[in-house]
Protein backbone atom coordinates (compact mmCIF):
# COMPACT_ATOMS: atom_id res chain seq x y z
CA UNK A 1 0.00 0.00 0.00
CA UNK A 2 0.84 3.48 -0.10
CA UNK A 3 3.47 4.43 2.82
CA UNK A 4 2.82 7.98 1.94
CA UNK A 5 -0.02 10.36 2.92
CA UNK A 6 -1.99 11.36 -0.10
CA UNK A 7 -2.42 14.86 -0.59
CA UNK A 8 -5.83 16.35 -0.51
CA UNK A 9 -6.91 16.72 -4.12
CA UNK A 10 -9.62 19.70 -3.71
CA UNK A 11 -6.91 21.87 -2.20
CA UNK A 12 -4.71 20.73 -4.53
CA UNK A 13 -6.48 21.90 -7.66
CA UNK A 14 -7.56 24.85 -6.74
CA UNK A 15 -5.07 26.86 -5.44
CA UNK A 16 -5.88 29.39 -7.80
CA UNK A 17 -2.36 31.61 -8.13
CA UNK A 18 0.16 29.44 -9.85
CA UNK A 19 1.34 27.90 -12.24
CA UNK A 20 1.04 24.04 -12.57
CA UNK A 21 3.73 21.91 -13.94
CA UNK A 22 2.68 18.08 -14.81
CA UNK A 23 5.51 16.11 -16.19
CA UNK A 24 3.99 13.22 -18.90
CA UNK A 25 4.95 9.38 -17.41
CA UNK A 26 4.85 8.28 -20.84
CA UNK A 27 8.31 9.88 -21.61
CA UNK A 28 9.79 8.13 -18.43
CA UNK A 29 11.95 4.98 -18.72
CA UNK A 30 9.50 1.92 -17.71
CA UNK A 31 12.22 -0.04 -17.18
CA UNK A 32 12.44 1.61 -14.29
CA UNK A 33 8.49 2.96 -13.79
CA UNK A 34 8.66 3.49 -9.56
CA UNK A 35 11.91 5.60 -9.73
CA UNK A 36 10.96 7.50 -12.10
CA UNK A 37 7.45 8.52 -10.44
CA UNK A 38 9.61 9.29 -7.49
CA UNK A 39 12.14 11.27 -9.29
CA UNK A 40 9.42 13.62 -10.42
CA UNK A 41 7.81 13.41 -6.92
CA UNK A 42 11.41 14.92 -5.82
CA UNK A 43 11.20 17.69 -8.80
CA UNK A 44 8.79 19.41 -6.89
CA UNK A 45 6.15 19.15 -10.25
CA UNK A 46 2.72 20.01 -9.19
CA UNK A 47 1.08 17.19 -11.29
CA UNK A 48 1.72 13.68 -12.77
CA UNK A 49 0.25 13.64 -16.16
CA UNK A 50 -0.60 9.81 -16.82
CA UNK A 51 -1.57 9.09 -20.97
CA UNK A 52 -4.28 6.49 -21.39
CA UNK A 53 -3.96 5.12 -24.53
CA UNK A 54 -6.75 2.79 -25.93
CA UNK A 55 -5.48 1.57 -29.63
CA UNK A 56 -8.85 3.14 -30.76
CA UNK A 57 -9.52 6.57 -29.98
CA UNK A 58 -5.56 7.56 -30.93
CA UNK A 59 -3.64 4.70 -32.90
CA UNK A 60 -1.51 3.45 -29.85
CA UNK A 61 -1.78 1.70 -26.60
CA UNK A 62 -0.07 2.72 -23.08
CA UNK A 63 -0.88 1.67 -19.79
CA UNK A 64 -3.67 0.61 -17.67
CA UNK A 65 -4.76 0.98 -13.49
CA UNK A 66 -2.25 -1.42 -12.49
CA UNK A 67 0.54 1.02 -13.77
CA UNK A 68 -1.27 3.88 -12.04
CA UNK A 69 -1.72 1.76 -8.69
CA UNK A 70 2.03 1.17 -8.57
CA UNK A 71 3.31 4.86 -9.24
CA UNK A 72 0.45 5.78 -6.53
CA UNK A 73 2.11 3.19 -4.40
CA UNK A 74 5.41 5.68 -4.94
CA UNK A 75 4.09 8.93 -4.90
CA UNK A 76 1.52 11.04 -2.65
CA UNK A 77 1.65 13.48 -5.82
CA UNK A 78 -1.56 14.92 -7.17
CA UNK A 79 -2.39 12.11 -10.09
CA UNK A 80 -3.81 13.73 -13.49
CA UNK A 81 -5.15 10.75 -15.80
CA UNK A 82 -5.52 11.79 -19.29
CA UNK A 83 -8.07 9.10 -20.46
CA UNK A 84 -7.57 8.80 -24.64
CA UNK A 85 -10.26 6.22 -24.63
CA UNK A 86 -13.13 5.34 -26.43
CA UNK A 87 -15.21 3.70 -23.85
CA UNK A 88 -13.68 5.98 -20.72
CA UNK A 89 -16.60 4.64 -18.74
CA UNK A 90 -15.91 1.46 -17.93
CA UNK A 91 -11.92 3.24 -17.01
CA UNK A 92 -13.31 5.49 -14.99
CA UNK A 93 -14.23 3.41 -11.47
CA UNK A 94 -10.56 1.02 -11.66
CA UNK A 95 -8.52 4.40 -12.64
CA UNK A 96 -10.73 6.28 -9.58
CA UNK A 97 -9.42 3.31 -7.09
CA UNK A 98 -6.22 2.93 -8.81
CA UNK A 99 -5.04 6.48 -7.58
CA UNK A 100 -6.13 8.88 -9.79
CA UNK A 101 -7.16 12.23 -8.85
CA UNK A 102 -8.63 13.74 -11.58
CA UNK A 103 -9.44 12.39 -14.91
CA UNK A 104 -9.97 14.07 -18.26
CA UNK A 105 -12.65 12.81 -21.03
CA UNK A 106 -12.24 14.37 -24.55
CA UNK A 107 -15.09 16.36 -25.85
CA UNK A 108 -15.01 14.27 -29.37
CA UNK A 109 -16.84 11.46 -27.45
CA UNK A 110 -19.84 13.73 -27.90
CA UNK A 111 -23.38 12.89 -26.32
CA UNK A 112 -21.30 10.55 -24.03
CA UNK A 113 -19.62 13.51 -22.66
CA UNK A 114 -22.09 14.92 -19.75
CA UNK A 115 -22.33 11.40 -18.59
CA UNK A 116 -18.72 10.90 -18.33
CA UNK A 117 -18.30 14.19 -15.97
CA UNK A 118 -21.02 12.76 -14.12
CA UNK A 119 -19.57 9.90 -13.55
CA UNK A 120 -16.58 11.34 -12.41
CA UNK A 121 -17.69 13.39 -9.78
CA UNK A 122 -19.69 10.66 -8.54
CA UNK A 123 -16.41 9.32 -7.97
CA UNK A 124 -15.01 11.86 -6.35
CA UNK A 125 -12.74 13.09 -8.52
CA UNK A 126 -11.78 16.08 -10.43
CA UNK A 127 -13.18 16.72 -13.54
CA UNK A 128 -11.01 17.41 -16.92
CA UNK A 129 -12.30 17.76 -20.67
CA UNK A 130 -9.80 17.69 -23.57
CA UNK A 131 -10.01 18.81 -27.05
CA UNK A 132 -8.41 17.60 -29.89
CA UNK A 133 -6.70 19.77 -32.34
CA UNK A 134 -9.01 19.30 -35.52
CA UNK A 135 -12.41 19.99 -33.32
CA UNK A 136 -13.14 23.66 -33.31
CA UNK A 137 -13.14 25.28 -29.52
CA UNK A 138 -16.93 25.92 -29.37
CA UNK A 139 -17.54 22.36 -28.84
CA UNK A 140 -16.28 22.55 -25.14
CA UNK A 141 -17.93 25.89 -24.45
CA UNK A 142 -21.90 23.82 -23.09
CA UNK A 143 -19.41 22.09 -20.67
CA UNK A 144 -17.33 25.04 -18.96
CA UNK A 145 -19.38 25.30 -16.23
CA UNK A 146 -19.32 21.66 -15.01
CA UNK A 147 -15.19 21.09 -15.52
CA UNK A 148 -12.12 21.63 -13.18
CA UNK A 149 -9.94 21.98 -16.10
CA UNK A 150 -9.46 22.26 -19.68
CA UNK A 151 -7.52 20.77 -21.72
CA UNK A 152 -6.10 22.00 -25.15
CA UNK A 153 -4.61 19.11 -27.18
CA UNK A 154 -1.82 20.95 -29.08
CA UNK A 155 -1.03 17.63 -30.62
CA UNK A 156 -3.14 15.24 -32.16
CA UNK A 157 -2.86 12.56 -29.40
CA UNK A 158 -1.15 9.51 -29.74
CA UNK A 159 2.64 9.70 -29.19
CA UNK A 160 4.95 12.04 -27.36
CA UNK A 161 7.90 13.64 -28.72
CA UNK A 162 5.65 15.59 -31.85
CA UNK A 163 5.80 19.45 -32.26
CA UNK A 164 3.61 21.86 -30.84
CA UNK A 165 0.95 23.33 -33.13
CA UNK A 166 0.60 26.88 -33.09
CA UNK A 167 -2.11 27.02 -34.51
CA UNK A 168 -3.86 26.17 -30.64
CA UNK A 169 -3.01 29.32 -29.27
CA UNK A 170 -6.34 30.99 -29.83
CA UNK A 171 -7.71 28.18 -28.65
CA UNK A 172 -6.44 29.19 -25.05
CA UNK A 173 -6.95 32.75 -25.89
CA UNK A 174 -10.42 32.04 -26.46
CA UNK A 175 -11.11 29.72 -22.96
CA UNK A 176 -9.67 32.77 -20.64
CA UNK A 177 -12.07 34.94 -22.41
CA UNK A 178 -14.71 32.53 -21.50
CA UNK A 179 -13.48 31.86 -18.35
CA UNK A 180 -13.71 35.37 -17.20
CA UNK A 181 -16.99 36.09 -18.90
CA UNK A 182 -18.61 33.44 -17.36
CA UNK A 183 -17.07 33.97 -14.08
CA UNK A 184 -15.70 30.53 -13.84
CA UNK A 185 -12.41 28.84 -12.45
CA UNK A 186 -11.52 26.12 -14.07
CA UNK A 187 -7.53 25.40 -15.14
CA UNK A 188 -6.53 25.53 -19.10
CA UNK A 189 -3.79 23.51 -19.55
CA UNK A 190 -2.16 22.32 -22.38
CA UNK A 191 -0.64 19.02 -23.52
CA UNK A 192 2.01 17.90 -26.72
CA UNK A 193 5.00 19.20 -27.54
CA UNK A 194 5.51 21.65 -24.51
CA UNK A 195 9.10 22.69 -23.82
CA UNK A 196 9.95 25.64 -22.01
CA UNK A 197 9.62 27.93 -25.20
CA UNK A 198 5.88 26.52 -26.37
CA UNK A 199 5.38 26.64 -22.28
CA UNK A 200 5.74 30.54 -21.99
CA UNK A 201 4.30 30.98 -25.07
CA UNK A 202 0.74 28.85 -24.04
CA UNK A 203 1.62 31.05 -20.34
CA UNK A 204 1.21 34.35 -22.57
CA UNK A 205 -2.03 33.14 -24.17
CA UNK A 206 -3.48 32.39 -20.62
CA UNK A 207 -2.62 28.55 -19.71
CA UNK A 208 -2.17 28.01 -16.23
CA UNK A 209 -1.39 24.05 -16.62
CA UNK A 210 1.09 22.82 -18.85
CA UNK A 211 1.83 18.99 -19.47
CA UNK A 212 5.32 18.22 -20.82
CA UNK A 213 6.60 14.68 -21.43
CA UNK A 214 9.95 14.78 -23.84
CA UNK A 215 10.38 18.37 -22.64
CA UNK A 216 10.87 18.00 -19.05
CA UNK A 217 11.63 13.91 -18.67
CA UNK A 218 14.65 14.65 -21.62
CA UNK A 219 16.55 16.96 -19.39
CA UNK A 220 19.39 15.46 -16.95
CA UNK A 221 17.93 17.59 -14.15
CA UNK A 222 14.19 16.83 -13.66
CA UNK A 223 14.14 19.16 -10.80
CA UNK A 224 15.65 22.60 -12.42
CA UNK A 225 13.85 21.92 -15.24
CA UNK A 226 10.55 21.55 -13.64
CA UNK A 227 11.45 24.85 -11.92
CA UNK A 228 12.45 26.55 -14.94
CA UNK A 229 9.17 25.86 -16.83
CA UNK A 230 7.71 27.18 -13.99
CA UNK A 231 9.46 30.18 -13.80
CA UNK A 232 9.21 30.79 -17.68
CA UNK A 233 5.34 30.18 -17.43
CA UNK A 234 4.84 32.62 -14.49
CA UNK A 235 6.89 35.31 -16.01
CA UNK A 236 5.03 35.13 -19.65
CA UNK A 237 1.96 35.27 -17.89
CA UNK A 238 2.89 38.25 -15.76
CA UNK A 239 4.04 40.20 -18.59
CA UNK A 240 0.73 39.97 -20.34
CA UNK A 241 -1.11 40.95 -16.69
CA UNK A 242 -2.62 37.74 -16.11
CA UNK A 243 -4.35 37.82 -12.84
CA UNK A 244 -3.61 34.14 -11.78
CA UNK A 245 0.46 35.21 -11.98
CA UNK A 246 0.20 39.02 -10.62
CA UNK A 247 0.14 37.82 -6.93
CA UNK A 248 2.56 34.87 -7.77
CA UNK A 249 6.65 35.46 -6.70
CA UNK A 250 9.38 33.63 -7.61
CA UNK A 251 12.61 33.69 -6.88
CA UNK A 252 16.45 33.85 -8.40
CA UNK A 253 17.00 33.11 -11.99
CA UNK A 254 17.36 29.36 -12.60
CA UNK A 255 18.27 29.46 -16.30
CA UNK A 256 22.14 29.04 -15.75
CA UNK A 257 21.32 25.53 -14.34
CA UNK A 258 19.96 24.05 -17.86
CA UNK A 259 21.97 23.92 -20.96
C1 LIG B 1 -0.01 12.90 -26.28
C2 LIG B 1 -0.16 12.85 -24.77
C3 LIG B 1 0.79 13.75 -24.11
C4 LIG B 1 2.23 13.34 -24.27
C5 LIG B 1 3.03 14.60 -24.36
O1 LIG B 1 -0.89 12.02 -26.85
O2 LIG B 1 -1.48 13.23 -24.39
O3 LIG B 1 0.50 13.92 -22.72
O4 LIG B 1 2.72 12.56 -23.22
O5 LIG B 1 4.32 14.28 -24.72
P1 LIG B 1 5.33 15.39 -25.23
O6 LIG B 1 5.45 16.41 -24.14
O7 LIG B 1 6.58 14.61 -25.46
O8 LIG B 1 4.75 15.98 -26.48
ZN1 LIG C 1 -1.80 13.75 -22.14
Amino acid sequence: MNSFPKVDAQEELLKPKRMIIAPSLLAANFSKIGLEVMRVQLSKADWLHLDIMDGHFVPNISFGPQVVKVARSHSRMFFDVHLMCSKPEILIEPFAQAGADSMTVHVELGKQVEGLIWKIRSEGKKVGLAINPPTPISAVEPYLGKIDMLLVMTVNPGFGGQSFIEEMIPKVQQAVSWRKEKKLNFHIEVDGGINFETAAECAAAGADAFVSGTGLFGKRNLKAAVRKMRQVTLQAAKNQGHPRATELDFSGSIHRQIK
